[in-house]
């Protein structure tokens, strides 16, 4: 979201146009495959439950993280199948996953399943729900982050305080390569990410309309963690 045409620098995140993929701009790609449409469904719907909640959210991770590694870059070596040698493949880089608890947790299980090479990092935010601003309260992420890919998951870019916060966090440590998967983002978040000059990519199931005064995402799905987790007071005043 810097500003440059990112599909040149990065090809391995060009989107193929197919009609699963909708690039809206080079940095921001919108997974509207149907199937991935299914379970957003699910997510959005106030009666779903929290088990299925989940079980939604982690399907729809896995085709977030699918298409969002679409052309990650591997390296092949010789194998052997029962009938005889053939050329095999593997992730060359496998990157740093860091979901953004609470939320993110819910997407980290899908991500690591399919990157099972990766290794994972932790941040702790919870919005301030009177000034919308993110308070930190953990912080677990190697120390030098140069020549890395990582993957942030959050369900839910709104005003994008919080992955801000997480990604400064991540690019202070020398990383220039960083997809964050959403479920949703408001145009509020996505106009934040991209003012911040920050090396992100997007890849996320739906922009929706806008965010209400409360600073939720309209039509949204809702807190993605207390669906999955229950509500709970945050912080000890
Ligand atoms: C939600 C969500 C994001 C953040 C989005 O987390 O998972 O991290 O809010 O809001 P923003 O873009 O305006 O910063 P929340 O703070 O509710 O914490 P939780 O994951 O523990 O529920």
């Amino acid at each position: 979201m810097s500003g440059v045409d990112e599909n040149s620098s990065h090809p391995r995140l060009r989107p193929p146009g197919d009609a699963s993929h909708r690039p809206l701009r080079p940095s921001v790609l919108v997974v509207d495959h149907p199937l991935a449409q299914t379970r957003l469904t699910a997510l959005r719907d106030e009666r779903t439950d929290s088990a299925a909640f989940r079980a939604a959210l982690h399907e729809l991770t896995t085709m977030l993280v699918y298409e969002a590694t679409r052309g990650t870059a591997v390296e092949t070596y010789p194998i052997t199948t029962p009938v005889g040698p053939t050329v095999g493949h593997r992730v060359a880089h496998p990157p740093l996953l860091v979901p953004v608890l609470r939320a993110g947790l819910g997407m980290s299980d899908a991500a690591l399943a399919l990157l099972p090479e990766s290794s994972m990092g932790f941040v702790g935010l919870a919005r301030d729900e009177e000034t919308f601003a993110p308070r930190a309260y953990l912080e677990s992420l190697p120390a030098d982050l140069a020549g890395r890919s990582v993957i942030v998951l959050d369900p839910m870019l709104a005003t994008g305080g919080s992955l801000e916060h997480c990604v400064r966090l991540i690019a202070a440590r020398g990383c220039d390569d960083i997809i964050v998967i959403c479920v949703l983002a408001a145009p509020e978040g996505v106009a934040r990410l991209e003012a911040s000059g920050l090396p992100i990519r997007l890849v996320t199931a739906s922009i929706d309309q806008n965010l209400n005064d409360r600073a939720f995402i309209v039509p949204g799905l809702g807190d993605a963690g207390d669906r999955q987790f229950g509500g709970m007071p945050r912080f000890a005043e």
